[in-house]
């Protein structure tokens, strides 16, 4: 499907009537850009996986584009849901709740549980609420890889496949943060750029009593959260000492053999030959970097063999470690 150059109302008019008949389209939002279907079009939503080849263990979050169609698709919505949900939607928080029938099984892979957030921009939320039901959408990247932050990463990544809404590039750069409400038990199964202490000042302010879910409770990993994610068309070093491009290629030669070949399914990229190293550095901004971080990794990768970050000392706090743990993910070997 060619994604013509079309005004705004004419990509929207096109993309309604592709979710209508069970297609899937690319959606932009201010993380970064989803690959949506209408949660009432099994067959758009088996194509999600489809496209992405994703596996079906890993759960979709479902897009609305307001507090009464997100009430629709949970059993209830308790008083920390609507007080998060109204000071930081929308935005970049999903917040994970026992869901109601309107939600498929192929949606939560299964779970018993859904996940809602309302995107930020116009284009999304024009789109939603003119469908008239949620949209489900994992970030527009094949199984594993970079995640998009431009509709034109998104057409890189699926060619002519897709019909793509052409927003603006993502201003936060990196996935939601997802919160599980447990009656009065949060759970934080991914940091995001809203953070835990933003969360707790909210609740507080709100006179809301919770309790965070002990770290040795989590009886199980969240579902998709990986090992290994947002990888690179060629490989990551991670590293937190000040090495040259030819040590990182020496460090990278030596350990080769003993980087696997696929972890949980992600194929893991191990050229022979490294004769293009290049540094992927960071803006010193916390926000920028964030906004930055996919497009970089990816025009990086386009003209180098072997990438490498360099951990900072600066680079610490709730600001950092969702990008840390992006890059962590990223990575193909830690050198320290
Ligand atoms: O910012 C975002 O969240 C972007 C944009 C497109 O909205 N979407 C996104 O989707 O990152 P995806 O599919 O790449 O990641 C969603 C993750 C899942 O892998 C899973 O870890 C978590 O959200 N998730 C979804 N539903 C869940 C549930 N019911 N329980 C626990 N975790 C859930
Ligand atoms: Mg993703």
């Amino acid at each position: 499907m060619k994604t013509e150059k079309l005004d705004l109302s004419s990509q929207i008019a096109k993309a309604l009537e592709l979710l209508d008949q069970g297609e899937v389209v690319g959606l932009p939002t201010e993380t970064v850009y989803g690959l949506a279907a209408r949660v009432d079009r099994p067959a758009g939503l088996a194509k999600i996986f489809q496209v992405k080849e994703r596996p079906l263990f890993d759960p979709l979050i479902v897009h609305v584009s307001s507090l009464s169609m997100a009430q629709q698709y949970v059993k209830s919505w308790p008083r920390i849901a609507q007080s998060l949900a109204l000071k930081f939607w929308p935005g970049p928080l999903t917040l994970v709740l026992p869901k109601s029938e309107l939600v498929p099984a192929i949606v939560t892979s299964g779970l018993e549980t859904v996940g809602l957030r309302m995107p930020r921009p116009m284009l999304a939320l024009n789109l939603i609420s003119q469908a008239g039901v949620g949209l489900a959408a994992p970030s527009a990247n094949r199984f594993g890889r970079t995640s998009p932050t431009r509709w034109e990463h998104v057409q890189e990544e699926f060619k002519n496949a897709v019909f793509i809404l052409q927003g603006d590039p993502c201003e936060v750069g990196i996935e939601s943060t997802v919160l599980e409400i447990r009656d009065s038990v949060l759970v934080l199964h991914r940091l995001g750029s809203v953070s835990r202490i933003q969360i707790e000042s909210e609740l507080q302010n709100a006179g809301l009593s919770f309790e965070w879910l002990k770290a040795d409770e989590m009886e199980k990993r969240s579902p998709g959260q990986m090992k290994h994610h947002y990888m690179p068309a060629v490989p990551l070093l991670w590293t937190e000492s000040a090495l040259t491009a030819q040590e990182i290629r020496e460090k990278y030669l030596a350990a080769r053999a003993q980087i696997p070949d696929t972890v949980e399914g992600v194929q893991l990229i191990k050229p022979e030959q490294v004769p293009r190293v290049s540094e992927l550095r960071l803006s010193e901004n916390p926000q920028a970097a964030a906004r930055e971080l996919y497009h970089q990794m990816r025009v990086i990768a386009q003209n180098a063999d072997l990438i490498y970050f360099q951990k900072q000392n600066h680079m610490s706090g709730e600001d950092w470690s969702p990008i840390l743990e992006r890059l962590t993910k990223a990575a193909s070997l830690k050198l320290d």
